[in-house]
């Protein structure tokens, strides 16, 4: 949500700045700017739409300017326009800053900068921040302000610590002074903050994808942490001026991984990559010769987790569902008692936190702030708190006690899918194992394993049939109402594949437990209205072959998603899509992949920008 990002280095900061945007403009695209120091004057551009529309007026880029910070943005505080779009500059012009975060108290500091004169001409929150900082500036430098800077500290460093002393909410900040044509300052609270550290440049980013193209060397900073960077080096200190060291990381991913290759969407790229995130996901956790599972991110863990009698699994949108799925496997396998909470709900309705409760956050970006807010909550309150996460070095991975990574790779379009998928192999993983240890043989588990194994060749097998749901969704792709249903381990996957749709095409869908449909969603039906039930073999199958009945009778047009040589579901389905044969607790790993592939070709088929859904981004860091 929002993607900031600052260079300082030897080459020409436009091109590379803008070329870091594109990599972030996953994070929001609602407005795009950027600003350039040299000569002492900073030089702001900025436009309202995607960056697109920012680099048609941006000027030829300049040598001289070798210094500059950038900003996509995802509307919180005011409209989407031109005059909201960052960089903000103080009133002075001496000041730029880019923001990702919420400031809470910036109506207060306003009030408060108002009446000290300083004129205020857009309806956001950074504003704020630009003129606090360069209210400070301008006091230490006339000598008006009761605590001066300490000799030893430059004036600029010293104005942006007094100004990010007042601040309530969040950040992650780049910031220019005209007056400091070779320093770049950063500091982060509770939005994400990476360092890249290249040969004689640094790009300061909310994410790796806008560093790994110029060095895969990196720093990541902590909450209440800055960065002060000059051609010179850089140092890193709290926010309140004691300095702290900082670990130099490997950034995981390769430039490569964050191309988009010969497929037409981020999105389509990673639905096909989900044989082998999955591979690699599981690879090295899975030891087929000895029927074991090996998480090490979680082994001291292991047996805390076997004795829990209360394990709370937090998540927002599609990392949700696939908790849904977690809480029914963690239950059936290995008995113990689950929950799946919203993680925005969590903390807000006074939880029941024991001395053994366990939870397990669950987040691709690993920094959505609700399912962050909700693992501090809980860590505060007592609980063992776990992740599974894939970002490396994320926030949620670094709250948490320990956890265990997708290793799905980077994951860019904004509606969720390998993650998904990837999300559903480690939480079977670790299902597999806490069932092993409490309720279910050696012999079961090493099926389970095996079957488990073989998932991403029959995902595979899937994927192949992409030009027979693409005739799927075109045949129904008028239809403005649709309804997805599946009933046990694939009821969480209707929920999945109503939310794709929605996301990406702007059609209207429901998810639903099949059952419930006669309780009222049924009334929705009319003739011709599109139907997807997850029909596949398993205990439930009679039963949904009644809800279809249910539907066609009508007048729902039918589609089902039922399994390979499964001759009597024809009968019932208008439109067929098959998935292998699998146990019913690992068919949401193969179920959801027509839903996937369904609203990608609806998407295109309606002309969506698949990538960039409106109004949508794909990390969301405010609450
Ligand atoms: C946003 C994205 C969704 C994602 C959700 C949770 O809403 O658009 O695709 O599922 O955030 O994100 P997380 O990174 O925590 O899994």
């Amino acid at each position: 949500m929002c993607g900031i990002v600052g260079y300082l280095g030897r080459k020409a900061a436009q091109p590379i700045l803008i070329e870091a945007l594109k990599r972030l403009e996953y994070r929001g695209y609602d407005s795009a700017g950027i600003a350039t120091l040299s000569d002492g004057v900073i030089k702001i551009k900025k436009e309202q739409g995607k960056i697109s529309k920012l680099e048609e007026i941006l000027d030829a880029p300049s040598n001289d300017e070798k210094l500059g910070i950038a900003h996509t943005r995802w509307a919180t505080h005011g409209k989407p326009n031109q005059l909201n779009a960052h960089p903000h500059s103080d009133w002075t012009g001496k000041i730029a800053v880019v923001h990702n975060g919420i400031i809470e108290n910036h109506a207060t500091l306003k009030t408060w900068l108002s009446s000290k004169a300083v004129d205020f001409v857009s309806e956001t929150d950074t504003e704020v921040i630009a003129n606090l900082i360069g209210y400070f500036y301008s006091e230490v430098n006339s000598g008006k302000d009761h605590t001066q800077a300490p000799p030893d500290q430059n004036k600029f460093e010293w104005s942006v610590q007094r100004a990010l002393a007042e601040l309530h909410g969040t950040y992650g900040l780049a910031i220019l002074c005209a007056d400091f044509p070779k320093m770049l300052i950063g500091a982060k609270k509770g939005s994400p903050l990476i360092l890249g550290v290249g040969e004689g440049e640094y790009i300061l980013a909310s994410d790796a994808a806008a560093i790994v193209e110029h060095t895969q060397k990196a720093i990541y900073l902590s909450n209440n942490e800055m960065v002060t960077i000059t051609p010179d080096g850089f140092n890193t200190k709290t926010i309140d001026n004691v300095a702290v060291s900082k670990e130099l990381h490997q950034i995981e991913f390769s430039l490569e991984q964050i191309e988009i290759g010969g497929f037409a969407h981020y999105m389509l790229k990673e639905i096909f990559e989900q044989p082998e995130a999955l591979k690699t996901c599981m690879g090295g956790r899975i030891d087929r010769q000895n029927n074991r599972i090996k998480l090490g991110g979680l082994a001291s863990y292991l047996r805390e987790l076997t004795r829990t009698k209360h394990l709370i699994l937090t998540a927002c949108g599609t990392a949700f569902h696939a908790s849904l799925v977690g809480e029914f496997l963690f239950e059936h396998l290995a008995r113990i008692p689950t929950e799946t909470e919203y993680a925005s709900e969590f903390r807000y309705r006074n939880p029941i936190i024991e001395d053994q409760t366990v939870v397990i956050s669950i987040s691709q970006s690993g920094e959505t702030a609700d399912t962050l807010a909700a693992a501090e909550y809980a860590k505060e309150r007592g609980a063992t708190v776990l992740g599974i996460v894939n970002v490396v070095g994320s926030s949620i991975a670094r709250t948490t006690d320990a956890g265990i990574y997708l290793h799905a790779g980077p994951e860019i379009g904004v509606a969720s899918t390998k993650a998904f998928t990837a999300q559903l192999a480690v939480l079977t993983m670790l299902a597999i194992e806490l069932g092993r240890r409490k309720n279910i043989s050696d012999t079961e588990a090493g099926r389970l394993i095996e079957e488990l194994s073989a998932i991403p060749e029959k995902i595979s097998r899937i994927l192949k049939q992409s030009e027979h749901i693409k005739e799927i969704a075109s045949a129904n792709i008028k239809k403005n109402n649709w309804l997805f249903l599946g009933r046990g381990f694939n009821y969480p996957v209707a929920l999945e594949g109503a939310l794709k749709l929605k996301e990406i095409s702007y059609i209207h869908a429901e998810g639903l437990p099949a059952a419930e449909m006669k309780h009222g969603p049924i009334a929705l039906i009319s003739n011709g209205t599109p139907a997807v039930f997850i029909a596949t073999l398993g205990p439930q199958y009679d039963k949904i072959l009644g809800n279809i009945s249910e539907v066609r009778a009508r007048g729902g047009k039918i589609i089902v998603v039922a399994t390979e040589g499964d001759e009597s579901i024809k009968q019932y389905a208008d439109h067929l899509i098959t998935i292998p044969e699998a146990p019913e607790m690992l068919q949401p790993m193969l179920t959801v992949l027509p839903l996937q592939i369904l609203a990608y070709h609806a998407a295109v088929l309606r002309g969506k920008d698949v990538d960039k859904p409106r109004n949508l981004a794909k990390s969301v860091t405010v609450e």
